[in-house]
């Protein structure tokens, strides 16, 4: 294989590299809370707590709670609300889908029906940074992934044109 041609490739590789990075750093992602169960009365406590704990939850992406029967979505302010099953406080919604956004921070979500929240109809979602919109304070030296990404791999790219070209 020529010279050029494996350069050609290179910089295809680099590209594809380069464009994944940037997609997963931005996409935002749509969570169906609870999976194919919903959002309901769950089978066991642990329910929600093992569906969130398999997932990432990124600042920008939307938590969709869907349910069938009689339920509703009221977001707590504090853990001890949530623990407790308090109902006293939050924003209550309560047509399916409710669709949030994630934003910083951990948020808390019960039922308000009866005894759903005791039963286990509660969830606190934690998110992390992302890319996008970084929760670091304006002014620090923090940069988006992108923004630091991109100027690497296409240095990588030069620095590779000239070792193949000119050595
Ligand atoms: C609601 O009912 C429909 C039709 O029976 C079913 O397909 C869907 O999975 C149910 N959704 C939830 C969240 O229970
Ligand atoms: C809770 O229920 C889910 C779904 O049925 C099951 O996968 C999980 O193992 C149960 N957890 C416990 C602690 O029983
Ligand atoms: C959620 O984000 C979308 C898109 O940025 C926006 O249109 C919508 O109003 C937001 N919803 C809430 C409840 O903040």
């Amino acid at each position: 294989m020529g010279r050029q041609r494996l350069f050609i490739m290179y910089c295809l590789v680099l590209i594809v590299v380069a464009l994944n990075i940037i997609e997963a750093a931005t996409a935002a992602t749509i969570f169906e809370v609870g999976g194919s169960l919903g959002w309901t009365v769950p089978p066991n406590t642990s329910y929600y707590a093992t569906w969130a704990s398999s997932k990432t939850f990124a600042v920008g992406d939307t938590l969709e709670f869907k349910w069938n029967s009689t339920h509703n979505v009221l977001e707590v302010t504090t853990k001890a609300e949530y623990d407790g099953c308090t109902k006293s406080n939050g924003v209550l919604k309560e047509t399916s889908p409710t669709v949030i956004n994630v934003t910083a921070g951990t948020h808390y979500f019960i039922c308000s029906i009866g005894t759903h929240c005791v039963n286990g109809q509660k969830l606190a979602v934690t998110s992390v940074g992302s890319a996008n919109t970084p929760t670091t304070p304006p002014g620090s030296s923090a940069l988006p992934t992108s923004s630091v990404v991109l100027p690497a791999i296409l240095s990588t790219t030069a620095i590779s044109f000239l070792v193949i070209f000119v050595i």
